[in-house]
């Protein structure tokens, strides 16, 4: 971190002592203020309820400018990563800092195809869950029982561990949200199958069957491919902030990583592509494109609690730039399968127009996020609603673990330990029962 010459002072009107605070300043963005020192110095917590206003690390990964709605990977930007690279060099990147040359790219690629299997005992172990559980649900179970499974890299703090750790959770991933979805449809799991590319063997995990071998579509495969590049990371989101506290405890990285699945879920987080598509079909029962205003009306209702699930960001307020490449992708699959007059796709394009030019939309900054596109294109390649979230998921375990990694390999590293603002009952004594 490099000082500013620039400090802050605090002083308070009740006379308290002032206090100077240091500045630092990163590559790129805002400076932030060191509060580290402050308890000791005043007494006093600061309050930051959703870490509005709080750098929880400094970190070299992923880099977002909301307003100009950019992201960059280790300073490339998403776009030319997107078109440039496959997602296993994008891991790379995200893992090691550099994107790989041809040779450290084959020596990857081999080191991650080598991992795809899964222990044979798993299958048993998710046989035991109901037909119909949530993939998500599963996946959390899966995810976490991996440290079960695999005792030999569950030691946080040794570097081999963790290599080879990250190393079997980017490549069993695929196998298991196949696995979890082959298993809620009642038919067997397919072994992946090596000689295909990380997103082909996905694909065809997911809809081979031993009947009838199936044949990756080159379209397809690349915007599996791409809906994984686009997911991989998005520095210190709730998910990625889960693994590091989780992780900062020093638990096993398993465990940590299971930590972010069960945080992604949640609907303001990776269960927003499930909801958004939830909610185009809603609208399409409804009555599709004529029933948009009555839909734009309710959403604006504070009363109703209706979000356009797919509009918003905690970070962005521009265009996210992965909605634009999965609005590119989207146009090309639907193409590619000759669906181009989808009707949720129609409904989607138009719903976006109309709440673009809405003062209510246009007043808060709210566009479409990557959610509101990428169920569109996952529903049109196969995915199954529910599974959506465990796609991205899948996506994400890279960028968790680089920021796990990140972390613990910082010598400054501490538990996660935040403090709050007690409001409760003050100090009082226990009556026996007979006398509450
Ligand atoms: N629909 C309608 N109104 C919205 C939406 C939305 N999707 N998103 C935000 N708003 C409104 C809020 O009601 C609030 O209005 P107010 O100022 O009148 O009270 C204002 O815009 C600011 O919103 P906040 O909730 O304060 O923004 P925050 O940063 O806390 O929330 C979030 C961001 C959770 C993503 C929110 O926009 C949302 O719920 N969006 C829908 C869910 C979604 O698409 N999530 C995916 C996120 S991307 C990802 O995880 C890959």
């Amino acid at each position: 971190m490099t000082p500013s010459d620039v400090k802050a002072t605090l002083s308070f009107s009740d006379g308290s002592p002032q206090m100077e605070l240091p500045l630092y300043k990163g590559t790129i963005g805002p400076d932030v203020i060191d509060i580290r020192k402050l308890y000791a110095q005043t007494g006093k917590f600061t309050y930051d309820p959703g870490f509005l206003s709080t750098a929880s690390c400094n970190s070299t990964i992923t880099y977002i400018d909301g307003d100009k709605g950019e992201l960059l990977y280790r300073g490339y930007p998403i776009e030319q990563l997107a078109v440039n690279c496959d997602y296993l060099e994008t891991c790379y990147l995200l893992l090691y800092g550099e994107l790989p040359t041809p040779s450290q790219k084959e020596e990857f690629v081999s080191r991650v195809t080598n991992h795809t299997m899964v222990n044979e005992q798993m299958q048993f172990f998710l046989r035991g869950f109901r037909r119909d559980a949530h993939p998500m649900a599963v996946m959390t179970g899966l995810v976490g029982a991996l440290s079960a499974f695999y005792h030999d890299s569950t030691d946080i703090n040794n570097p081999e561990h963790r290599e080879i750790a990250a190393i079997r959770l980017i490549a069993k991933m695929p196998t298991l949200v196949a696995m979890a979805y082959k298993y809620t449809i009642g038919q067997p799991y397919i072994y992946p199958k090596n000689d295909l590319s990380y997103a082909g063997n996905f694909m065809r995990m997911m809809f081979a069957t031993p009947c009838e071998e199936y044949k990756p579509n080159d379209v397809l495969v690349r915007a599996m491919d791409r809906i994984f590049t686009l997911h991989a990371d998005h520095e210190q989101n709730a998910s990625t902030s889960t693994v590091r506290l989780c992780g900062s405890s020093g638990t096993n990285p398993f465990a940590a990583i299971a930590a972010g699945v069960a945080c992604l879920w949640g609907p303001a987080h990776g269960g927003a592509n499930e909801a958004c598509l939830n909610m185009l079909n809603d609208i399409q029962q409804m009555g599709g494109v004529a029933k948009i205003g009555d839909f734009i009306k309710q959403v604006k209702d504070k009363s109703s609690n209706v979000k356009l699930m797919g509009f918003g960001h905690r970070v962005y307020k521009n265009y996210d730039p992965r909605a634009k490449l999965m609005r590119e992708t989207c146009h090309e699959v639907l193409g590619e399968l000759g669906l181009h007059d989808d009707p949720l796709f129609k409904l989607a394009m138009e719903l976006e127009k109309i709440a673009l030019e809405d003062e209510y939309f246009v007043a808060r900054k709210l566009y479409p996020n990557v959610d509101f596109y990428s169920g569109i294109v996952q529903r049109a390649i196969g995915i199954p609603v529910p599974l959506f979230t465990a796609i991205f998921a899948l996506a994400r375990t890279v960028g968790w673990i680089a920021q796990l990694n990140e972390m613990i390999g910082d010598p400054e590293y501490k538990i996660g330990r935040p403090r709050q603002l007690f409001v409760g009952a003050t100090k009082r004594d226990v009556k026996p029962i007979a006398q509450r």
